[in-house]
């Protein structure tokens, strides 16, 4: 009698083919923005946190990295503009190779969650309306202190295609300076979920109004990434149901679909996959000021992810809110294929380790997320001593 085998149960620590690359885990580095490139260059000391969170056949996404010079609006964010920033990245990049890892660069763009101090001249800060951000949120200054956001101009229609043009030029140079491949931010509130939410876009041009023109930035951005660098070294970051910022819309689920719909489009027009599709749990609306999301799952939005996830056709990525188990148990339901880790990751620069052995963790320091000292809060976090158990990755 033919036996019958159960297929194996897939882990955090079941290797994972993403587009070109060979992963030996699922345990993937969150983009996190921390502000120590000072002046917006990245230095040693990114190169020291990155190495310190890479392994043989892991993966790493950098923190928010800037597209131009408006784009900034957190003191001391690396950038991926100037032939200065492309030339240091080099080192770090080479620094997270050397020890086997694969990263990507995230490619930022704040729109309206900027201050005239993070823009040129001291200029308005570009968005997709003239409405600023409530006073719900502030703004975290160059000098420490937090301000209210100020009221943005709205993107003229004829200025997008500059933007998206960024966009591109930032993806030719993060292959320049090695990167394996870019994500594009469209999450979280800043610029291009500013176009995609309702909540906020207000235009009465083809970029506002019907799901469609609300979706045509983002997917232009895209295109012309995708285009310029190849599909399979583009991920794609959205965040539907997250309110952070303000970023509301009135249908997350519809919105969602939207853009899944859009991107399976553009992947058989460019006849390749993106690397991936990367999606935030809705549970943690305020991942950077606050405690106030709670871990698990509730069935609303175990049923948005899993939506999003059956229909999108490619690698599906999580993030918000895992622990080693919630990560584990996602991956065994088939909810996603990888899921990434950060404020864990923070504060436990072997957590792939740690979840290999199931370790204890250290909790990480909120008051240190972002603040710029070089070492303090950033690469001093302790690994675990245990030699025999380093040697098992
Ligand atoms: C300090 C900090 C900075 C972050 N910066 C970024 C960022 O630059 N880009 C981004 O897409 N998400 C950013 N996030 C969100 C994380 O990528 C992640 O989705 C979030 O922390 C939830 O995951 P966690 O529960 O594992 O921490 C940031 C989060 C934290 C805590």
């Amino acid at each position: 009698m033919a036996e019958i085998t159960s297929p194996e149960r897939i882990t955090l620590f079941s290797p994972y083919k993403m587009a070109n690359f060979n992963l030996s885990h699922r345990v993937v580095l969150a983009p996190m923005t921390r502000c120590r490139a000072l002046n917006g260059i990245p230095g040693p000391a990114l190169a020291e946190y990155y190495t310190q969170r890479s392994t043989q056949g892991g993966f790493l996404i950098t923190e928010g990295t800037l597209v131009s010079n408006t784009a900034a609006g957190f003191p001391h964010v690396p950038g991926i503009y100037k032939e200065e920033q492309v030339e240091a990245w080099k080192k770090i990049v080479d620094a997270v190779h050397a020890k086997g890892s694969i990263i990507f660069c995230q490619l930022w763009h704040v729109g309206r969650a900027s201050h005239q101090v993070y823009q040129p001249s001291g200029g308005s800060p570009i968005s997709s309306t003239n409405k600023p951000i409530s006073n719900r949120w502030r703004i975290l200054l160059p000098d420490g202190s937090y301000g209210t956001y100020p009221k943005p101009r709205a993107l003229e229609t004829y200025e997008i295609r500059d933007v998206v043009e960024d966009y591109r030029r930032a993806a030719i140079n993060a292959i320049r300076a090695g990167f394996d491949g870019i994500e594009i931010h469209g999450a979280h509130g800043y610029l291009l979920d500013q176009f995609l939410k309702d909540g906020i876009n207000d235009r009465t041009d083809e970029y506002g109004g019907s799901i469609d023109n609300r979706c045509k930035f983002i997917m232009q951005v895209v295109e012309a990434v995708a285009s310029a660098i190849g599909a399979s070294r583009v991920g794609v970051r959205i965040s539907p149901a997250i309110d952070h910022l303000d970023a509301m819309d009135s249908d997350p689920l519809g919105l969602g679909l939207a853009v899944v719909e859009r991107l399976n489009k553009l992947q058989l027009k460019q006849r390749s996959q993106l690397t991936y599709l990367h999606v935030t749990q809705p549970r943690y609306t305020a991942y950077g000021q606050t405690e106030s999301g709670r871990p698990g799952s509730d069935e609303e939005e175990a049923h948005l992810i899993r939506t999003l996830r059956k229909n999108y056709e490619g690698t599906f990525m999580c993030s918000g809110g895992f622990t080693r188990e919630l990560g584990m148990q996602a991956l065994a339901d088939g909810d996603a294929d990888l899921v990434s880790y950060g404020r864990l990751f923070i504060s436990n620069p072997d957590l792939v380790l740690r979840f290999k052995l199931n370790a204890p963790l250290t909790k990480y320091n909120r008051k240190t997320f972002y603040t710029q000292d070089p070492v303090v809060g950033y690469t001093d976090y302790p690994f675990l001593s245990n030699a025999s158990g380093r040697s098992r990755l």
